[in-house]
Protein backbone atom coordinates (compact mmCIF):
# COMPACT_ATOMS: atom_id res chain seq x y z
CA UNK A 1 0.00 0.00 0.00
CA UNK A 2 1.22 3.38 -1.37
CA UNK A 3 1.94 5.51 2.15
CA UNK A 4 0.95 9.45 1.88
CA UNK A 5 2.77 11.83 -0.59
CA UNK A 6 2.05 14.93 0.74
CA UNK A 7 5.55 15.85 1.86
CA UNK A 8 6.46 16.12 -1.82
CA UNK A 9 3.94 18.53 -2.46
CA UNK A 10 4.01 22.39 -0.93
CA UNK A 11 0.30 22.20 -0.08
CA UNK A 12 0.09 24.93 3.41
CA UNK A 13 -0.87 22.98 6.67
CA UNK A 14 -4.12 23.04 7.46
CA UNK A 15 -5.54 23.43 3.78
CA UNK A 16 -7.41 20.09 3.35
CA UNK A 17 -7.38 20.00 -0.84
CA UNK A 18 -9.54 17.37 -1.87
CA UNK A 19 -10.30 18.86 -5.65
CA UNK A 20 -7.50 16.99 -7.88
CA UNK A 21 -10.77 16.96 -10.74
CA UNK A 22 -10.33 20.88 -10.88
CA UNK A 23 -6.43 20.77 -10.58
CA UNK A 24 -3.66 18.73 -8.97
CA UNK A 25 -1.06 20.56 -6.78
CA UNK A 26 2.34 21.03 -8.15
CA UNK A 27 5.22 18.86 -6.92
CA UNK A 28 8.44 20.08 -5.55
CA UNK A 29 10.60 18.45 -8.42
CA UNK A 30 7.65 19.21 -10.82
CA UNK A 31 8.21 22.76 -9.92
CA UNK A 32 12.41 22.74 -9.83
CA UNK A 33 12.21 21.34 -13.64
CA UNK A 34 10.23 23.97 -14.89
CA UNK A 35 12.61 26.60 -13.16
CA UNK A 36 15.46 24.83 -14.56
CA UNK A 37 13.42 24.58 -17.71
CA UNK A 38 12.81 28.42 -17.73
CA UNK A 39 16.35 29.28 -17.51
CA UNK A 40 17.69 26.99 -20.45
CA UNK A 41 17.03 29.71 -22.34
CA UNK A 42 19.14 32.35 -20.57
CA UNK A 43 21.70 30.87 -22.66
CA UNK A 44 20.22 29.77 -26.31
CA UNK A 45 23.07 27.38 -27.16
CA UNK A 46 21.71 25.43 -24.74
CA UNK A 47 18.83 24.42 -27.03
CA UNK A 48 20.40 22.18 -29.59
CA UNK A 49 18.43 21.10 -32.52
CA UNK A 50 17.65 17.37 -31.02
CA UNK A 51 15.93 19.13 -28.53
CA UNK A 52 13.04 20.00 -29.93
CA UNK A 53 12.77 16.13 -30.21
CA UNK A 54 13.84 14.58 -27.35
CA UNK A 55 11.18 16.37 -24.79
CA UNK A 56 8.39 15.65 -26.79
CA UNK A 57 9.64 11.74 -27.59
CA UNK A 58 10.43 11.22 -23.80
CA UNK A 59 6.92 12.42 -22.64
CA UNK A 60 5.52 9.75 -25.68
CA UNK A 61 7.29 7.00 -24.02
CA UNK A 62 6.22 7.80 -20.63
CA UNK A 63 2.43 8.65 -21.36
CA UNK A 64 2.93 5.38 -23.25
CA UNK A 65 4.02 3.35 -20.41
CA UNK A 66 1.33 4.81 -18.14
CA UNK A 67 -1.54 3.54 -20.93
CA UNK A 68 -0.04 0.05 -21.62
CA UNK A 69 0.31 1.40 -25.49
CA UNK A 70 3.20 -0.43 -26.56
CA UNK A 71 4.02 2.03 -29.53
CA UNK A 72 4.82 5.22 -28.05
CA UNK A 73 4.85 7.03 -31.50
CA UNK A 74 1.29 6.78 -31.15
CA UNK A 75 1.10 9.57 -28.65
CA UNK A 76 0.99 13.58 -29.58
CA UNK A 77 1.96 16.45 -27.71
CA UNK A 78 -0.94 18.69 -27.18
CA UNK A 79 -1.99 21.97 -25.43
CA UNK A 80 -5.51 20.66 -24.26
CA UNK A 81 -8.03 18.16 -24.07
CA UNK A 82 -10.03 20.36 -26.93
CA UNK A 83 -7.06 20.53 -28.98
CA UNK A 84 -6.57 16.31 -29.26
CA UNK A 85 -10.84 16.16 -29.66
CA UNK A 86 -10.76 18.45 -32.10
CA UNK A 87 -8.35 16.31 -34.52
CA UNK A 88 -10.37 13.17 -33.90
CA UNK A 89 -13.25 14.97 -35.34
CA UNK A 90 -11.40 16.48 -37.99
CA UNK A 91 -10.18 13.17 -38.93
CA UNK A 92 -13.44 11.04 -38.47
CA UNK A 93 -15.24 10.22 -41.78
CA UNK A 94 -18.92 10.53 -41.33
CA UNK A 95 -21.76 9.94 -43.51
CA UNK A 96 -24.92 12.21 -43.23
CA UNK A 97 -27.75 10.36 -41.23
CA UNK A 98 -25.09 8.55 -39.08
CA UNK A 99 -24.55 9.65 -34.96
CA UNK A 100 -22.37 10.52 -32.43
CA UNK A 101 -22.88 9.30 -29.01
CA UNK A 102 -21.92 11.90 -26.06
CA UNK A 103 -23.38 11.72 -22.31
CA UNK A 104 -25.30 14.27 -20.44
CA UNK A 105 -23.58 17.01 -19.28
CA UNK A 106 -20.43 15.82 -20.94
CA UNK A 107 -16.97 18.26 -20.26
CA UNK A 108 -17.55 20.83 -23.21
CA UNK A 109 -14.03 19.88 -24.35
CA UNK A 110 -15.35 16.63 -25.57
CA UNK A 111 -18.48 18.44 -26.98
CA UNK A 112 -18.26 21.03 -29.39
CA UNK A 113 -16.21 19.20 -31.96
CA UNK A 114 -18.82 17.07 -32.45
CA UNK A 115 -21.53 19.67 -32.27
CA UNK A 116 -19.70 21.12 -35.25
CA UNK A 117 -19.34 18.07 -36.76
CA UNK A 118 -22.91 17.27 -36.91
CA UNK A 119 -23.89 20.33 -37.77
CA UNK A 120 -21.71 20.24 -40.99
CA UNK A 121 -22.60 16.89 -41.72
CA UNK A 122 -26.18 16.24 -40.85
CA UNK A 123 -25.29 13.66 -37.83
CA UNK A 124 -27.89 13.15 -34.89
CA UNK A 125 -26.33 13.84 -31.60
CA UNK A 126 -27.57 11.17 -29.10
CA UNK A 127 -26.70 12.24 -25.73
CA UNK A 128 -27.02 9.90 -23.38
CA UNK A 129 -28.73 10.25 -20.34
CA UNK A 130 -28.66 8.98 -16.66
CA UNK A 131 -32.07 7.71 -14.80
CA UNK A 132 -33.24 10.85 -13.30
CA UNK A 133 -33.44 11.43 -9.35
CA UNK A 134 -31.42 8.68 -8.73
CA UNK A 135 -28.03 8.45 -6.75
CA UNK A 136 -27.17 4.97 -8.20
CA UNK A 137 -27.51 4.79 -11.73
CA UNK A 138 -24.19 3.94 -12.93
CA UNK A 139 -24.98 0.32 -13.96
CA UNK A 140 -28.23 1.53 -15.94
CA UNK A 141 -26.78 4.00 -17.08
CA UNK A 142 -23.78 2.26 -18.59
CA UNK A 143 -26.74 0.29 -20.40
CA UNK A 144 -28.37 2.84 -21.80
CA UNK A 145 -24.74 3.86 -23.82
CA UNK A 146 -24.91 0.01 -25.21
CA UNK A 147 -28.47 0.34 -26.48
CA UNK A 148 -27.70 4.10 -27.83
CA UNK A 149 -24.65 2.54 -29.93
CA UNK A 150 -26.41 1.07 -33.46
CA UNK A 151 -25.27 0.41 -37.23
CA UNK A 152 -25.57 4.27 -37.69
CA UNK A 153 -23.26 5.42 -35.14
CA UNK A 154 -19.73 7.14 -36.58
CA UNK A 155 -18.05 7.64 -33.32
CA UNK A 156 -19.07 6.93 -29.38
CA UNK A 157 -16.82 10.04 -27.49
CA UNK A 158 -17.06 10.12 -23.90
CA UNK A 159 -15.07 9.79 -20.94
CA UNK A 160 -13.65 6.80 -18.54
CA UNK A 161 -15.28 8.71 -15.96
CA UNK A 162 -17.97 11.35 -15.65
CA UNK A 163 -16.26 14.60 -14.65
CA UNK A 164 -19.26 16.00 -12.03
CA UNK A 165 -19.39 12.59 -10.23
CA UNK A 166 -17.47 10.22 -10.95
CA UNK A 167 -19.51 7.55 -12.76
CA UNK A 168 -17.54 4.76 -13.91
CA UNK A 169 -18.49 3.76 -18.03
CA UNK A 170 -17.28 0.47 -18.71
CA UNK A 171 -15.06 1.37 -21.70
CA UNK A 172 -14.07 -2.09 -22.12
CA UNK A 173 -17.67 -3.42 -23.04
CA UNK A 174 -18.59 -0.17 -24.91
CA UNK A 175 -15.41 -0.08 -26.60
CA UNK A 176 -16.53 -4.25 -27.84
CA UNK A 177 -20.23 -2.88 -29.06
CA UNK A 178 -18.62 0.41 -30.92
CA UNK A 179 -16.02 -1.88 -32.85
CA UNK A 180 -18.83 -4.57 -33.70
CA UNK A 181 -21.14 -1.26 -35.51
CA UNK A 182 -17.74 0.06 -36.91
CA UNK A 183 -18.00 3.03 -34.80
CA UNK A 184 -15.15 5.15 -33.38
CA UNK A 185 -14.14 5.22 -29.79
CA UNK A 186 -12.79 8.45 -28.53
CA UNK A 187 -12.19 9.17 -24.97
CA UNK A 188 -11.45 12.24 -22.81
CA UNK A 189 -9.05 10.64 -20.29
CA UNK A 190 -8.81 14.16 -18.49
CA UNK A 191 -10.52 13.22 -15.32
CA UNK A 192 -9.50 9.22 -14.67
CA UNK A 193 -5.57 9.01 -16.24
CA UNK A 194 -3.17 8.93 -13.93
CA UNK A 195 -5.72 7.87 -11.46
CA UNK A 196 -8.02 4.74 -12.45
CA UNK A 197 -5.80 2.13 -14.38
CA UNK A 198 -6.52 2.32 -18.75
CA UNK A 199 -4.93 -0.42 -20.67
CA UNK A 200 -4.96 0.70 -24.69
CA UNK A 201 -4.54 -3.10 -25.52
CA UNK A 202 -8.13 -3.96 -23.31
CA UNK A 203 -9.93 -0.70 -24.26
CA UNK A 204 -8.64 -0.08 -27.52
CA UNK A 205 -9.94 3.23 -27.96
CA UNK A 206 -9.21 5.08 -31.29
CA UNK A 207 -8.13 8.06 -29.59
CA UNK A 208 -7.32 9.05 -26.17
CA UNK A 209 -6.81 12.75 -25.09
CA UNK A 210 -6.06 13.71 -21.15
CA UNK A 211 -5.12 17.31 -20.53
CA UNK A 212 -2.12 17.07 -18.16
CA UNK A 213 -2.78 19.33 -15.49
CA UNK A 214 -5.14 17.16 -12.93
CA UNK A 215 -4.76 13.44 -12.53
CA UNK A 216 -1.30 13.25 -14.45
CA UNK A 217 0.00 16.16 -12.15
CA UNK A 218 1.45 18.33 -15.05
CA UNK A 219 1.59 21.66 -16.12
CA UNK A 220 -1.35 23.68 -17.41
CA UNK A 221 -1.24 24.10 -21.17
CA UNK A 222 0.23 20.10 -21.92
CA UNK A 223 -1.13 17.33 -22.89
CA UNK A 224 -1.18 14.10 -24.27
CA UNK A 225 -2.98 12.34 -26.57
CA UNK A 226 -2.97 8.82 -27.91
CA UNK A 227 -4.15 7.66 -31.91
CA UNK A 228 -4.93 4.08 -32.94
CA UNK A 229 -4.48 3.35 -36.45
CA UNK A 230 -7.69 4.65 -37.49
CA UNK A 231 -6.22 7.82 -37.69
CA UNK A 232 -2.87 7.18 -38.92
CA UNK A 233 -3.46 9.24 -42.34
CA UNK A 234 -5.25 11.84 -40.26
CA UNK A 235 -4.55 16.02 -41.38
CA UNK A 236 -3.31 17.93 -38.32
CA UNK A 237 -5.19 21.10 -37.19
CA UNK A 238 -2.09 23.03 -38.33
CA UNK A 239 0.79 22.48 -40.19
CA UNK A 240 4.08 22.65 -37.72
CA UNK A 241 7.24 22.62 -39.65
CA UNK A 242 8.60 19.92 -36.47
CA UNK A 243 5.91 17.69 -37.99
CA UNK A 244 6.96 16.85 -41.40
CA UNK A 245 9.50 14.04 -42.80
CA UNK A 246 12.90 15.56 -42.49
CA UNK A 247 13.01 18.34 -39.57
CA UNK A 248 15.24 17.36 -37.28
CA UNK A 249 17.80 18.87 -39.84
CA UNK A 250 17.54 22.46 -39.53
CA UNK A 251 19.74 23.42 -42.26
CA UNK A 252 17.44 22.11 -44.72
CA UNK A 253 14.04 23.17 -43.96
CA UNK A 254 12.83 24.81 -46.90
CA UNK A 255 13.15 21.63 -49.18
CA UNK A 256 9.62 21.73 -48.33
CA UNK A 257 8.01 18.23 -47.67
CA UNK A 258 4.50 16.51 -48.08
CA UNK A 259 5.23 13.68 -46.01
CA UNK A 260 4.90 13.97 -42.10
CA UNK A 261 7.27 12.20 -39.63
CA UNK A 262 6.39 8.75 -38.82
CA UNK A 263 3.15 8.34 -36.05
CA UNK A 264 1.23 10.40 -34.10
CA UNK A 265 3.92 13.35 -34.61
CA UNK A 266 1.68 14.94 -36.85
CA UNK A 267 -0.82 15.68 -34.67
CA UNK A 268 1.44 17.86 -32.37
CA UNK A 269 0.68 21.28 -31.41
CA UNK A 270 3.60 23.50 -32.79
CA UNK A 271 6.52 24.32 -30.61
CA UNK A 272 5.39 20.71 -29.01
CA UNK A 273 8.99 21.06 -27.09
CA UNK A 274 8.48 23.45 -24.81
CA UNK A 275 11.58 24.11 -22.86
CA UNK A 276 10.00 25.05 -19.61
CA UNK A 277 6.80 23.19 -19.16
CA UNK A 278 7.86 19.79 -21.00
CA UNK A 279 10.54 18.96 -18.51
CA UNK A 280 7.62 19.57 -15.97
CA UNK A 281 5.71 16.91 -17.38
CA UNK A 282 8.12 14.56 -17.58
CA UNK A 283 8.70 14.61 -13.73
CA UNK A 284 5.26 14.27 -13.28
CA UNK A 285 5.12 10.89 -15.38
CA UNK A 286 7.90 9.49 -14.44
CA UNK A 287 6.34 9.87 -10.49
CA UNK A 288 3.22 8.57 -11.64
CA UNK A 289 4.99 5.61 -13.45
CA UNK A 290 6.85 4.78 -10.22
CA UNK A 291 3.52 5.19 -7.66
CA UNK A 292 1.75 3.29 -9.96
CA UNK A 293 -1.74 4.03 -11.37
CA UNK A 294 -3.26 0.72 -9.98
CA UNK A 295 -1.59 1.46 -6.42
CA UNK A 296 -2.71 5.32 -6.39
CA UNK A 297 -6.62 4.45 -7.19
CA UNK A 298 -6.25 1.26 -4.07
CA UNK A 299 -4.67 4.41 -1.87
CA UNK A 300 -8.19 6.37 -2.65
CA UNK A 301 -9.99 3.72 -2.18
CA UNK A 302 -8.58 3.05 1.59
CA UNK A 303 -8.23 6.75 2.32
CA UNK A 304 -12.25 7.16 1.75
CA UNK A 305 -13.62 4.00 2.57
CA UNK A 306 -14.94 4.32 5.78
CA UNK A 307 -15.84 8.11 5.28
CA UNK A 308 -17.86 7.22 2.53
CA UNK A 309 -20.04 4.34 4.77
CA UNK A 310 -20.42 7.42 7.46
CA UNK A 311 -21.45 9.97 5.10
CA UNK A 312 -24.02 7.30 3.93
CA UNK A 313 -25.26 6.53 7.50
CA UNK A 314 -25.53 10.12 7.83
CA UNK A 315 -28.22 9.94 4.90
CA UNK A 316 -25.55 11.35 2.34
CA UNK A 317 -26.10 9.55 -1.50
CA UNK A 318 -23.81 8.00 -3.02
CA UNK A 319 -22.89 5.83 -6.50
CA UNK A 320 -22.75 1.97 -5.83
CA UNK A 321 -18.73 1.25 -5.47
CA UNK A 322 -18.57 -0.97 -8.90
CA UNK A 323 -19.59 2.34 -11.17
CA UNK A 324 -17.77 4.88 -9.60
CA UNK A 325 -14.01 6.38 -9.36
CA UNK A 326 -12.18 5.77 -5.71
CA UNK A 327 -10.38 9.14 -7.01
CA UNK A 328 -13.88 11.16 -7.99
CA UNK A 329 -17.32 10.64 -6.45
CA UNK A 330 -20.35 12.53 -5.33
CA UNK A 331 -21.76 12.69 -2.17
CA UNK A 332 -25.44 13.47 -2.56
CA UNK A 333 -26.79 15.79 0.11
CA UNK A 334 -29.39 14.63 2.53
CA UNK A 335 -33.51 15.91 1.39
CA UNK A 336 -33.40 19.18 2.91
CA UNK A 337 -29.41 20.28 3.54
CA UNK A 338 -28.96 22.61 1.22
CA UNK A 339 -25.78 21.79 -0.68
CA UNK A 340 -24.45 25.49 -0.42
CA UNK A 341 -24.75 25.46 3.59
CA UNK A 342 -22.46 22.24 3.55
CA UNK A 343 -20.48 23.99 1.15
CA UNK A 344 -19.85 27.12 3.93
CA UNK A 345 -19.02 24.60 6.35
CA UNK A 346 -16.66 23.15 4.65
CA UNK A 347 -15.04 26.16 3.40
CA UNK A 348 -14.96 27.62 6.97
CA UNK A 349 -12.15 23.97 7.98
CA UNK A 350 -10.55 24.75 4.93
CA UNK A 351 -12.17 21.68 3.17
CA UNK A 352 -12.05 22.36 -0.80
CA UNK A 353 -14.10 20.03 -2.72
CA UNK A 354 -16.58 21.31 -5.55
CA UNK A 355 -20.26 21.81 -5.56
CA UNK A 356 -22.00 20.16 -8.95
CA UNK A 357 -25.63 20.25 -9.04
CA UNK A 358 -26.82 19.02 -5.42
CA UNK A 359 -23.89 17.15 -5.17
CA UNK A 360 -20.49 17.68 -3.72
CA UNK A 361 -17.60 16.43 -5.99
CA UNK A 362 -15.03 15.01 -3.47
CA UNK A 363 -11.59 13.93 -5.83
CA UNK A 364 -8.60 13.24 -3.23
CA UNK A 365 -5.35 12.00 -4.35
CA UNK A 366 -1.85 10.57 -2.96
CA UNK A 367 -1.59 13.49 -1.32
CA UNK A 368 -4.24 13.60 1.16
CA UNK A 369 -4.02 11.57 4.37
CA UNK A 370 -6.86 10.71 7.22
CA UNK A 371 -6.75 14.56 8.62
CA UNK A 372 -8.48 15.85 5.10
CA UNK A 373 -11.14 13.17 5.21
CA UNK A 374 -11.66 13.78 8.99
CA UNK A 375 -11.66 17.43 8.48
CA UNK A 376 -14.36 17.06 5.67
CA UNK A 377 -16.75 14.25 7.65
CA UNK A 378 -17.08 16.93 10.32
CA UNK A 379 -17.98 18.99 8.30
CA UNK A 380 -20.60 16.68 6.70
CA UNK A 381 -21.81 15.58 10.88
CA UNK A 382 -22.45 19.41 11.62
CA UNK A 383 -24.33 19.84 8.37
CA UNK A 384 -26.93 17.08 9.04
CA UNK A 385 -26.92 17.75 13.36
CA UNK A 386 -27.49 21.56 12.34
CA UNK A 387 -30.05 21.04 9.73
CA UNK A 388 -33.92 21.76 10.63
CA UNK A 389 -36.55 19.56 11.10
CA UNK A 390 -34.08 16.47 11.02
C1 LIG B 1 -13.47 15.80 -18.50
C2 LIG B 1 -12.60 16.99 -18.76
N1 LIG B 1 -11.96 17.09 -19.93
C3 LIG B 1 -11.17 18.13 -20.20
C4 LIG B 1 -10.98 19.15 -19.30
C5 LIG B 1 -10.05 20.29 -19.65
O1 LIG B 1 -10.21 20.58 -21.01
P1 LIG B 1 -9.17 21.46 -21.83
O2 LIG B 1 -7.84 20.81 -21.69
O3 LIG B 1 -9.73 21.38 -23.20
O4 LIG B 1 -9.21 22.83 -21.25
C6 LIG B 1 -11.64 19.10 -18.07
C7 LIG B 1 -11.51 20.20 -17.09
O5 LIG B 1 -12.19 20.27 -16.10
C8 LIG B 1 -12.47 17.99 -17.79
O6 LIG B 1 -13.11 17.87 -16.62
Amino acid sequence: MLACQKDLFSLPPGLHYLNCAYMSPLSRRAEEAGIAGIRRKRVPTALAPKDFFDGPDRARELFARLIGAPDPSRVAIVPAASYGIAVAARNTAVRRGQNVVILHEQFPSNVYAWRNLAREHGLELRTVAPPEDRVVRGEEWNARILEAIDEDTAVVAIPHVHWTDGTLFDLERIGERAREMGAALVVDGTQSVGALPFDVERIRPDALVCASYKWLFGPYSLGLAYFGPRYDEGRPLEESWLGRAGSEDFRNLVHYRDDYRPGAARFDVGEAGNFALMPMLHVALEQLLEWGVAEIQAYCRELTREAIAEAVALGFGVEDEAWRGAHLFGLRAPEGIDVGTIAERLRARDVVVSVRGGSLRISPNVYNDADDVAALLDALRESVAAAPHR
